[in-house]
């Protein structure tokens, strides 16, 4: 299985987006940003396409992907039986890090849906994701682009670091700025179900649908294929409060991600510290990236800070857990 078929190509946006939409539709992955992470592209109708997508990551062919989308008048050619709140989402929240789980049209393979009889939509907003649907002209069903369960993807250079080798090309188009993966609303129950918390929170929706949503009861566990254990790096990685942190003598070849002031001992000023904004929007942004940045320095910890338990970390949390589970 540790195949390294590709010389992988770096394009460039907007100058190589045709070759990009070339490669797609020969049936090859495509690594490209959308505004949440780097999604691993393919052609969501041409099934040998999709087994490509599973293959470079190492992904169980059950976990469903995504599908991403021009705009909301292609939901009803990929979904059926559309409640009425899906017009009233997309209009808010798309293009966005909103994704939708409907029920799908028979039409759709198998190999995207992992057998469900559920299909995922969602319009990105970033401009390199959306050159590449205008220019294909095809639904383009894009898990993270990462290797199954590691750290995910925010810019080309992360996504090198799991894929080279692996995929045909990776568009460098610079950093994804929301840093953290769309919110997925099942929209097929009585009460709308946010089933992977993201950047839209259950306020946000409850706002503009003028209803109750909820959450799901076993958050993330209820998403097929979302492992206990994901967004992980090689280094081991431990959860510590502020208080707990600040006491440590840390050594060398450990590293720090905090957001507050007081969380590092000033005589440990050496080690690796990286010190995230104590916005959760902001922190967010920042998140893998710097998972990214201590795990290429094979320390032998990452001692992460406790977060504050509100609702506003809830999306960060629900990582994070997976991030420190062993
Ligand atoms: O922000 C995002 O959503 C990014 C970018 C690339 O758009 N994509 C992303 O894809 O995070 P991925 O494959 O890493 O996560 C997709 C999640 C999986 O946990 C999968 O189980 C769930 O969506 N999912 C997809 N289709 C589903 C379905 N039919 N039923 C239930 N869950 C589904
Ligand atoms: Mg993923």
């Amino acid at each position: 299985e540790n195949f390294m078929n590709y010389k992988t190509s770096v394009l460039r946006f907007p100058k190589d987006v045709a070759t990009a939409a070339a490669l797609i539709r020969l049936g090859e992955c495509v690594a490209l940003k959308t505004e949440t992470v780097y999604g691993l592209a393919a052609d969501a109708t041409n099934e040998d396409a999709i087994g490509r997508v599973f293959e470079a990551k190492g992904r169980p062919a059950d976990n469903p992907l995504i599908v991403h989308i021009e705009s909301v008048d292609d939901m009803s050619h990929w979904a059926k039986d559309i409640p009425d709140i899906a017009y009233t989402l997309a209009d808010v929240f798309w293009p966005g890090p909103l994704s939708l789980l409907l029920k799908k049209q028979h039409w759709v393979s198998d190999k995207v849906t992992g057998g469900h009889d559920t299909i995922v939509l969602r319009v990105p907003a970033s401009e390199n994701f959306m050159s590449l649907i205008r220019a294909t002209k095809k639904g383009l069903a894009a898990p993270s682009a990462n290797k199954y369960k590691f750290i995910s993807p925010t810019c080309a250079e992360h996504v090198l670091r799991s894929l080279d080798g692996r995929i045909a090309a990776v568009v460098d188009g610079g950093q994804s700025d929301v840093g953290i993966e769309s919110t997925i609303l099942d929209i097929t129950t009585p009460i709308p179900t946010i089933v992977r918390p993201g950047p839209i929170d259950d306020l946000m929706i409850e706002q503009a649908l003028s209803e109750p949503v909820k959450y799901a009861d076993n958050l993330g566990v209820t998403v097929p294929g979302s492992a206990k254990q994901h967004y992980q790096p090689n280094t081991p990685v431990q959860l510590l409060s502020t208080e707990a942190l600040s006491k440590m003598q840390l050594r060398a070849d450990e590293g720090v991600i905090s957001h507050t002031a007081d969380s590092v001992n000033v005589k440990s000023k050496n080690c690796n510290v990286l010190r995230l904004p104590k916005d959760p929007a902001k922190y967010s942004a920042h998140f893998y990236s710097s998972l990214y940045q201590l795990d290429m320095q094979n320390l032998r910890c990452i001692y992460l800070e406790e977060t504050p338990s509100d609702n506003l970390w809830l999306a960060i949390n629900n990582r994070i857990g997976r991030v420190v589970a062993r």
